[in-house]
């Protein structure tokens, strides 16, 4: 028999995912200002950035990363540990772990790489990872990396949490969760999980990537919300892409963790590091994120106008505290219509369908700002009036 063609499966696999109408698309974006985007000439108000402060195009960070461009270039030229890791790389660094109230922190290229580095640094072979299913996938993949034996627990169910933990206590365990679910906005039952691991001898990991900037004193995160420190939650990761409005990511926690992870993590290790000069300008974010929290403010009132008009119209809300609002609409086929019904009406509302979202659980992902003004929320909301979704399908 022939060797099968790899190129052709793959075809095969796209052209089962069209025909059940899942297939992603890519939107090129041309410009973006304030909450508008310009996307094939046409001006659309987004509602699914994840720029939740609105500081991607603050003036301020822009500035910082002009200056660093023009004093230290565009690439970073090397990996950190050759001769790439730059003094705004270093200030960075000391900067979040000054924010998250521990002893040092580790940049990464991306989330996504953090996430698989310090699984893959921790865990070995068959040794246990716990983890929520409904975290994101870098976590899972981390854990797959390491060849790590995964065992999800349904979602925020700390007894079913127990219980994986339980089924095998003689090997090192990681407990790893979102601390605010990307799809769902909710938050994780981290103080109970914290106890959890503290009696289970299993180290807590909290990837808080929608919770930085967002909730908690200065806009420290879910953990800091939950009143844990370095002792309860050992290993933090969050990223600068999404309400610092930079790219890229962090590890924070005791120096022990940290000089561990410089030696053993991989993603770290052999990969060109972060810009300088967008180093900078997310060492500008944080500055920015701890002290105007007029930004947490202004988003807290847009989330509570939002859900109170959504529970007006009675649309299928769920219990979302943060500024992840989505719409849980079920069906991926009227999901979709949803979404592009919006879009005629010059409204940006992704439509997140299986397999990102469990099947029968396609949602819009609303997403709110602090760049958005209420009479931006007050339009979504009549638009959103006008599909009758709380009522009919679409
Ligand atoms: C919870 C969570 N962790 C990690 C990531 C990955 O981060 P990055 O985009 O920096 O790779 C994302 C999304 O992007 C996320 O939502």
């Amino acid at each position: 028999m022939p060797r099968p063609d790899l190129l052709e499966r793959l075809a095969v696999q796209t052209a089962e995912r069209a025909q059940a109408q899942l297939q992603r698309r890519v939107r090129t974006i041309d410009t973006s200002q304030g909450p508008y985007v310009e996307s094939g000439g046409r001006r659309l108000l987004a509602f699914c950035t994840n720029d939740y402060l609105g500081l991607a195009q603050d003036p301020r960070l822009i500035a910082a990363l002009k200056k660093a461009a023009d004093e230290s270039g565009v690439g970073s030229g090397s990996a950190h540990l050759i001769c790439g890791h730059h003094r705004e790389h270093a200030m960075l660094e000391e900067a979040l772990a000054e924010w998250m109230g521990r002893e040092r922190a580790l940049l990464f290229s991306t989330g996504y790489m953090a996430n698989l580095g310090v699984i893959q640094a921790l865990l070995q072979r068959g040794e246990l990872c716990v983890q929520d299913k409904l975290n994101h996938a870098c976590l899972l993949d981390g854990a797959q990396l390491a060849g790590a034996a995964l065992k999800r627990y349904p979602h925020a169910d700390v007894d079913a949490a127990a219980r994986q933990l339980q089924s095998d206590t003689s090997i090192h365990a990681l407990l790893a969760t979102d601390g605010v679910f990307s799809m769902d906005g909710d938050i994780a039952p981290l103080r109970e999980l914290a106890t959890l691991c503290a009696r289970e001898n299993a180290s807590l990991m909290v990837d808080d990537a929608h919770g930085l900037g967002i909730l908690g004193r200065d806009g420290a995160g879910s953990v800091t919300q939950a009143g844990l420190d370095q002792h309860d939650v050992p290993v933090l990761m969050a990223t600068l892409g999404k309400a610092l409005g930079c790219s890229g990511a962090f590890v924070a926690g005791s120096t022990a963790l940290i000089d561990g992870l410089t030696q053993f993590a991989r993603t770290y290790i052999y990969t060109t590091a972060m810009p300088p000069a967008l180093a900078a300008a997310a060492r500008c974010a944080v500055s920015l994120a701890r002290t105007e929290s007029w930004r947490r403010e202004k988003l807290a009132a847009l989330i509570k106008r939002f859900r109170d008009g959504a529970t007006q119209l009675g649309l299928p809300l769920m219990p979302s505290p943060t500024a992840i609002q989505p719409l849980l609409l079920g069906d991926a086929r009227q999901t979709l219509e949803a979404s592009r019904a919006l879009e005629t009406q010059g409204l940006l509302a992704v439509a997140i369908r299986p397999p990102t979202v469990p099947q029968g659980q396609a949602r819009l992902r609303i997403t709110l700002s602090a760049a958005h003004e209420e009479v931006h929320v007050d339009q979504l909301l009549e638009a959103l009036a006008s599909l009758h979704l709380g009522t009919a399908p679409v």
